[in-house]
């Protein structure tokens, strides 16, 4: 391949004969043909077809030749910049395949590699059902209410109706700080709450209140020192045992689907009078208790055909006046579920601490509920 023909002498090349030209082409053709890629070839442009290349400098002579001589060698010239360009042409197309061809081979992804195998965590599932529940309760209309996890004993207790000596108050089942002096214990359960939202609202008081308790249980399959309950508390004029099988019928439909309603069982509680455990249909056999093919016991729930899924009742009057409501004037309803358990059934989830062993494998299996 020559270079660069910049100390070419126009005055020296007449008369351009017929093998001039020739050479000129030929060497032109040879060096396209060498180019091994697109920059190469650009810069064979330049040498050989540009305005400073043997038959750039040849064509701009012609004009100085008398007109015979003109006439040939502006064919001759003509012809060879032709045939130089239509080759340039020619291998720029197959250079240009060939650097796209290569570009798709060094760019290939193998979709069949191991993935990134970088854990990015998921939403707990605790969480996901908290909010899910907020959400069911606030659509009516509801409010969320909270309380701290670290609870003045009266309001855990003695607000709620119960009294210094229920088995409840017991060491067995409560956290006590120190120094005991100070009456302050990590909340039981969720119903502190009510006697919070009684104390600091005036009714009508409608609200939902999911958070952790804590008791000394041990930590095994079904038990475990921390968990999850939900709480609702209705106070308003003419509150009726029927507001609360309705608004749970509704809970449960919106938390198992459509057709999953409650039963209630005669109980007790110290905040309600009168109390009761709610029941969910199950909602695999829907009542049945026998499996798909009717042949064996329906797993979820153990041949029952029901769930136990809480306690509820009608806010005892001791409760309100202990609150500042008014008893003659409001009634009110109050009900209280495992969140933790309500989704152990809800997801055939067999032992209680795998919401709390944090391995995200086990979160991510439960999706994003948006
Ligand atoms: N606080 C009760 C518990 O932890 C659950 C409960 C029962 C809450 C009845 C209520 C209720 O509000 O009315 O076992």
């Amino acid at each position: 391949m020559s270079g660069p023909n910049s100390s070419y002498d126009p005055v020296q090349v007449t008369p351009l004969g017929e093998e001039q030209v020739f050479a000129m082409r030929d060497e032109a053709l040879a060096a396209i043909e060498a180019a091994a890629d697109l920059e190469a070839l650009k810069q064979v442009r330049s040498d050989h077809a540009g305005d400073r290349s043997p038959l750039g400098l040849a064509n701009r002579e012609i004009g100085a030749l008398p007109p015979q001589a003109r006439k040939d060698v502006g064919m001759r010239v003509g012809q060879a910049r032709g045939a130089v360009n239509q080759a340039l042409a020619a291998r720029q197309e197959v250079l240009e395949e060939a650097a796209e061809e290569q570009m798709l081979l060094t760019e290939t992804v193998d979709v069949t590699l191991p993935w990134d195998r970088r854990s990015r965590g998921a939403r707990h599932p605790i969480t996901t059902m908290s909010e899910r529940i907020a959400d069911t309760f606030v659509a009516m209309g509801w409010e969320v209410a909270e309380g701290p996890l670290v609870e003045a004993e009266w309001l855990n207790f003695d607000a709620l109706n119960l009294g210094a000596d229920h088995p409840a108050r017991t060491m067995q089942d409560t956290f006590w700080t120190e120094p005991a002096e100070n009456h302050v214990v990590l909340r039981t359960h969720t119903s502190p709450v009510q006697a919070r939202t009684m104390l600091t609202r005036t009714p009508p008081i409608y609200v939902v209140c999911p958070g952790r308790v804590f008791r000394t249980d041990e930590y095994d399959a079904t038990h475990s020192p921390m968990f999850h309950q939900v709480e609702g508390l209705v106070i308003d004029e003419g509150i009726t045992m029927a507001h609360l099988k309705g608004s749970l019928d509704h809970f449960a439909q919106a938390t198992f689907g459509e057709g999953i309603t409650t039963r209630f069982r005669p109980s007790y509680f110290p905040f309600t009078e009168p109390s009761a455990e709610v029941d969910l249909i199950c909602f695999v056999c829907r009542g049945s208790g026998l499996n798909e093919t009717g042949d064996a016991t329906c797993r979820t729930c153990r041949g029952e055909g029901w769930i136990e899924w809480g306690g509820c009742g009608v806010v005892n009057p001791r409760v309100l006046v202990a609150c500042g409501v008014d008893p003659e004037r409001y009634t009110g309803f109050a009900f209280g579920m495992g969140i933790d358990r309500t989704l152990m059934f809800r997801h055939g989830v067999e032992d209680l601490r795998s919401f709390f062993e944090g391995d995200v494998r086990f979160s991510r299996a439960f999706g994003t509920e948006i």
